[in-house]
């Protein structure tokens, strides 16, 4: 257990991007309600995910994150969830066969409302404002009074986490996740893709597997593996107040959990070594990640480490890193290098999206598809010439067929974003890009494979 820690000593550290509550008495009516609430996940499951998380970090399982940039109260609809969900499905499948080796699903989902921002206020015209900090906080709407950081809102966001998770586990366990049917999207997405051929032979070859497998009699019926999956809920913890509120003593083993997600992130605004997010997280038992952009300083980095995962227990801590497709391979090999060096167990994950937005001619905040496969690319290439596994990705998407990021086989040009811009933060590959980038990612991990010598070529 970490010493010297409470779930409030967060509260005497220096915590940026928290909004300020004017109405005090009403924030802490809200935290005592909030700490009356169930738990949205159990101990045992954060267990679980640390379990899986080892295995990556020893090279015998790959982790797919993905979800929202933020969660919105406005596009809560079991459509939505349904579709995010499955759109995970699909490209874990593909991914799987790709690496052959187990891919740990983790949602960008029930929880991710709050966002850090690069200015405290926005400005239209000749009107300023407090800047939108996530539905959890305050709202989009650019007046004064959706402004206004409402602490009721945390409610609202732990009523819709509840109702979310709730439709997620039901989905992964009772029949909608059965690994034929996931196939059999994706035999429609490759039909459909004006890049289908590219995808039809590995698509092909999984038919044949399944098939294979349902001949010796590995089927939904038989085996519970091909009917259901594990499904995680991850978001970036940045509104403390609620994480701490949703902090509880696990009773079988006496420990601190945030019961708020299976896992947490440290944002890349919010990881300074000596602040408040740093320190509310090296107290909770839960695996844990840091985002680490272009300004990450190594020693910064190796403090960080060693602050948050002191026994250098494998699945604990994942460092998400998002350098942008131009620095990936400049930047990312001094930090593998040091951290390995050091003998620090961590699991590599690239996120591609963060470090690679633009604004368009016509002024929205957009992704080149291929500039997000550019730095995944890069990130693969760094690990392999460091000899270290690249452990996993982190996208921001969404099931539905918007047009925020431009590229991808469906061609989504500048002029097109403002047809289906829904985001409230930033933007989301949609489901054609996101499994897009799966198939061609399994091609990379494949490739990878391929270059290292099997057991029984290595005379093992
Ligand atoms: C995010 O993941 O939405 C985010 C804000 O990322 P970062 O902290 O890496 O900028
Ligand atoms: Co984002």
């Amino acid at each position: 257990m970490a010493k010297n820690w409470a779930p409030d000593t967060w509260r005497g550290k220096p915590a940026l991007q928290m909004p300020q509550y004017p109405d005090a008495e009403r924030l802490s009516a809200v935290e005592d309600n909030l700490r009356r609430m169930p738990p949205l996940v159990f101990a045992g499951e954060a267990r679980s995910l640390k379990r899986q998380l080892a295995r990556v970090a020893d090279g015998q399982a790959f982790l797919l994150q993905g979800g929202d940039c933020a969660e919105s109260f406005a596009e809560f609809h079991p459509d939505n969830i349904r579709d995010t969900f499955r759109v995970l499905l699909q490209m874990a499948v593909v991914l799987t066969f790709g690496a052959t080796l187990p891919v740990v699903k983790v949602g960008r989902m029930a929880g991710q409302f709050v966002k850090p921002r690069s200015d405290d206020f926005e400005t239209q015209g000749d009107v300023t404002l407090p800047s939108y900090r996530g539905d959890m906080v305050n709202g989009i709407e650019f007046t004064e009074e959706a402004r206004i950081p409402d602490p009721d809102r945390m409610m609202q966001g732990y009523n819709q986490s509840a109702s979310t998770l709730n439709l997620i586990r039901a989905f992964a366990q009772g029949g909608y996740a059965d690994l034929q049917k996931v196939h059999q999207w994706n035999l429609g997405f490759v039909q459909d893709s004006p890049l289908g051929e590219r995808y039809r032979d590995l698509a092909n070859r999984l038919d044949e597997t399944l098939g294979f497998m349902a001949a010796c009699g590995i089927t939904a019926e038989t085996t519970p593996q091909i009917r259901e999956t594990d499904f995680f809920t991850a978001h970036e913890s940045l509104l403390l107040p609620y994480e701490q509120a949703m902090t509880r003593v696990d009773s079988t083993t006496g420990d601190w959990y945030d019961t708020s997600a299976h896992f947490l992130w440290i944002g890349d605004r919010t990881r300074q070594p000596d602040g408040a997010h740093v320190e509310f997280l090296r107290g909770i038992a839960n695996p844990i990640g840091i985002k680490a952009g272009p300004t990450t300083d190594t020693d910064d980095l190796l403090t960080l480490i060693d602050t948050l995962n002191p026994d250098n227990e494998a699945g604990r801590l994942t460092v998400i890193t998002r350098m942008g497709a131009d620095s990936v391979e400049s930047l990312l090999p001094p930090l593998v290098r040091t951290i390995e060096r050091e003998g620090k167990k961590v699991i590599w994950v690239c996120d591609p999206m963060h470090a690679n937005t633009e604004k368009s001619a016509n002024g929205y905040k957009t992704r080149p598809v291929d500039r997000i496969l550019a730095e995944v690319q890069g990130f693969f290439a760094v690990h392999a010439a460091e000899g270290t596994h690249a452990g996993g990705v982190h996208f921001e998407m969404t099931g539905q067929d918007v047009t925020e990021c431009t590229g991808g086989a469906q061609a989504i040009t500048e002029a097109n974003l403002s047809a289906r811009y829904h985001t409230h933060c930033d933007p989301r590959l949609n489901a054609k890009q996101a499994l897009e980038l799966a198939f061609l990612l399994a091609e990379i991990l494949k490739d990878g494979r391929d270059s290292k010598p099997s057991l029984a070529q290595a005379g093992g």
